[in-house]
């Protein structure tokens, strides 16, 4: 290939799929299945590898991220980034209206309603229709430069799909977690041991501001985009400028309303205030902006924000109620949760008790007393938090409120590591809440599956002291359950035949349901496949563990430190002498992905990472089929050295794809 051939097959690759990210992320239409799209990314892939010199910043391939920034560069802002005045009623809505039309006399005008997304602000700047900026909104003026966490987020386009657009440009929008992608991280965030993130808007923020960018790659940010600023005004009204966004390639949101005067705002208020439950991201109210540019120039701006536009912030429903106490619960890895007992109060159709208060920061922020008023408030989250502190009911006795320095359980201090919000109790191995947690982690569903035992259960049995930890389980004998409080003969019998048969869990679920700290499913996975049994990962090094894909620093340093442990060796030897799974089945499936989903593919010739054998494993983990001979099924061939020249003959005339060894590596790792 020509390096005039290689650029042009390098644009219109690109370009390709970014028009299928497009249909993908931003309008939920693909036309393409993901197989295809990853075939599409490999072939860019290689090409950049063979010419590097194409390899541009704003190609797909970037999306998935890898750089790492220590600290973000400071970025001052061209335009200011304000914010807009709120409002809660109607009567400061239809002020605002009558300031409208007083500023702006015997003139009609219309307001475009959106909704309002509760994320984190960006400041996205364009250059020849390249993305070259992305920055956070800092203090309005100065904001940190994001560039690189920007660009992975799919539904933001690296460059323009049209070519109508200015020169130079920067939209506003903000990025954002939906909630399904949210549920998806704290539920990860759980099987490793982590404390669950607050709420989405919390978690996208925080991501925006993560120094690796192929950990954002994963976790799915997206953005929508409400504002575009140009040099020379080349709309005339907001409106337009949405449209054109869109045609551009932007993901602005269809939720748009035009209102020709301030009662159709209402009701597209009212309308939202109810439907916004059932969307799948946080809104906390409605911007409303006077669509004519040539208006808004003439309403101008106070300091702080537009005088064409202005927000109405939705009510969460709120309560007041007295704090009886704070607790503090301890989790499986030991993290300390400060929990607010409250006198019970309705809210929002439910009595609420409980309220989370997450950590020493937030109580600190809130200056909270024990027996002070609080305001609670139920928003997007489930539990219920405490928004506010009515001082002035203070009680004058009252006493500053002191964070826990011991574990409640087993009186250990309790420490915090500088870059976590959390205190900890360092207290592994004798405290009890967290001993009980690792037990219910191990039998868990996703872990060891013994779903003859829960929670109660393991209560139970660590109580009457016949557990200490999981080991202890493959112990247990019928009798030594019959004299427990409420145990049935069914339920001991239950209880044991769900241990005996989770002996034949396999070894990459045992892994996992050790519950070393960080070492989730795909993880546990991982090193399974690499390292084949638990001696192996045992005595693994640091520089071993690393090099295996997706092990970075913390997750390595924290296996280290799981077997380096003296009791962890011992549980783990006793689990091998009952007869647990401690080294992987071969002959077994074992998924990784399912990148190759009802894919049957036909392997030729021989190569040079796999045998013939085990590149069919390989595309068997992956969820692939693999058939012997090429049909008009098959939907891809992975061809080796000296692949039969019959088979691709074959393969030309029923136009299957033939793809390299490399190629094949590629495509069963990339974005996993
Ligand atoms: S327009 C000059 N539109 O709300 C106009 N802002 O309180 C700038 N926001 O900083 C803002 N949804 O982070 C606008 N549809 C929307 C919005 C929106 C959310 C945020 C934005 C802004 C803040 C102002």
């Amino acid at each position: 290939m020509t390096k005039e051939e290689a650029l042009n097959q390098i644009n219109y690759l690109s370009k390709e799929i970014e028009t299928h990210n497009y249909n993908y992320y931003n309008l939920s239409a693909p036309i393409i299945s993901d197989f295809e799209f990853d075939k599409l990314l490999l072939q860019l892939q290689n090409l950049e590898l063979e010419f590097p010199e194409f390899s541009f910043d704003t190609s797909p391939t970037k999306r998935v991220g890898g750089t790492i920034t220590k600290e973000f560069k400071s970025v001052e802002h061209k335009y200011p980034m304000l914010s807009l005045g709120n409002t809660y009623t109607k009567v400061e809505l239809q002020e605002f209206d009558e300031r409208v039309a007083k500023a702006i006399p015997n003139q009609s005008y219309e307001y475009i309603c959106e909704l309002k997304y509760d994320g984190v602000a960006v400041g996205i700047s364009y250059k020849d229709g390249k993305l070259v900026l992305g920055a956070t909104r800092g203090d309005g003026n100065v904001g940190d430069d994001v560039t690189e966490n920007i660009k992975t987020i799919k539904t933001i386009p690296l460059q323009l799909r049209t070519a109508n657009f200015p020169a130079e440009f920067e939209i506003r929008g903000e990025v954002m977690l939906t909630k399904k992608a949210f549920q998806k991280i704290n539920s990860e965030r759980e099987d490793i041991g982590e404390v669950p993130l607050a709420n989405p808007r919390n978690a996208a923020s925080g991501t925006l501001k993560m120094q690796d960018s192929s950990v954002v790659a994963k976790r799915n940010l997206t953005c929508f985009l409400y504002f575009v600023y140009t040099q020379n005004q080349i709309f005339s009204t907001h409106l337009e400028s949405l449209q054109a966004a869109r045609e551009w390639g932007f993901n602005v949101p269809k939720h748009v309303q035009t209102c020709s005067n301030i009662n159709q705002v209402f009701e597209f208020i009212e309308h939202w205030n109810t439907e916004r439950k059932k969307l799948d991201f946080d809104i906390d109210g409605i911007v409303i902006k006077v669509n004519s540019y040539q208006q808004q120039k003439v309403l101008g701006f106070t300091a702080k924000s537009p005088k064409w536009a202005i927000s109405y912030k939705f009510k969460a429903e709120q309560a007041r109620t007295k704090l009886v106490s704070i607790e503090f619960q301890v989790g499986r890895t030991g993290a300390i949760t400060p929990v607010a007992n409250l006198a019970p109060v309705k809210l929002a159709g439910t009595t609420v008790k409980r309220a989370s208060l997450h950590n020493a920061d937030i109580i600190e922020a809130l200056e909270i007393r024990i027996n002070d008023e609080v305001i609670i408030e139920k928003g997007g989250e489930i539990i219920p938090k405490i928004v506010g502190v009515d001082k002035s009911k203070r009680d004058l006795l009252s006493v500053e409120f002191k964070y826990a320095t011991h574990c409640p359980i087993c009186h250990t201090p309790l420490e915090r590591k500088e870059e976590e919000a959390n205190h900890f109790c360092p207290n592994e191995l004798g405290c009890p809440p967290q001993l009980k947690g690792k037990i219910v982690h191990f039998v868990s569903r996703k872990a060891m599956n013994i779903d003859s035992i829960g929670e109660e259960t393991v209560e139970l049995l660590f109580t009457n002291n016949l557990v200490k930890n999981y080991s202890d389980l493959y112990a247990l004998k019928k009798e030594d359950l019959l004299h427990l409080e409420r145990m049935a003969e069914k339920s001991a019998e239950n209880i044991i035949s769900g241990i005996n048969l989770s002996k034949l869990i396999p070894f990459e679920r045992v892994l996992f349901a050790l519950g070393i700290r960080h070492v989730g499913e795909t993880v546990a996975k991982k090193l399974a496949v690499h390292f084949k049994n638990i001696d192996a990962i045992a005595a693994a090094s640091y520089e071993q563990l690393i090099t295996v894909e997706e092990i970075g620093e913390k997750i390595a340093l924290s296996v280290i430190k799981f077997f380096e442990n003296d009791l962890n060796k011992q549980i783990v030897e006793k689990l091998k002498e009952y007869e647990l799974q401690m080294q992987l089945d071969e002959s077994k499936t074992i998924i990784l992905s399912d990148k190759l989903k009802d894919k049957t593919i036909v392997v030729s010739g021989s190569f040079t990472n796999f045998s013939r054998d085990g590149i069919k494993d390989e595309i068997i983990k992956h969820g692939g089929k693999v058939a012997s001979s090429i049909s008009g099924n098959t939907s891809l061939v992975v061809a080796g050295d000296k692949m039969g020249p019959e088979k691709l003959k074959k393969a030309e005339k029923l136009n299957v794809a033939v793809i390299s060894e490399e190629e094949f590596i590629k495509l069963i790792n990339y974005g996993t």
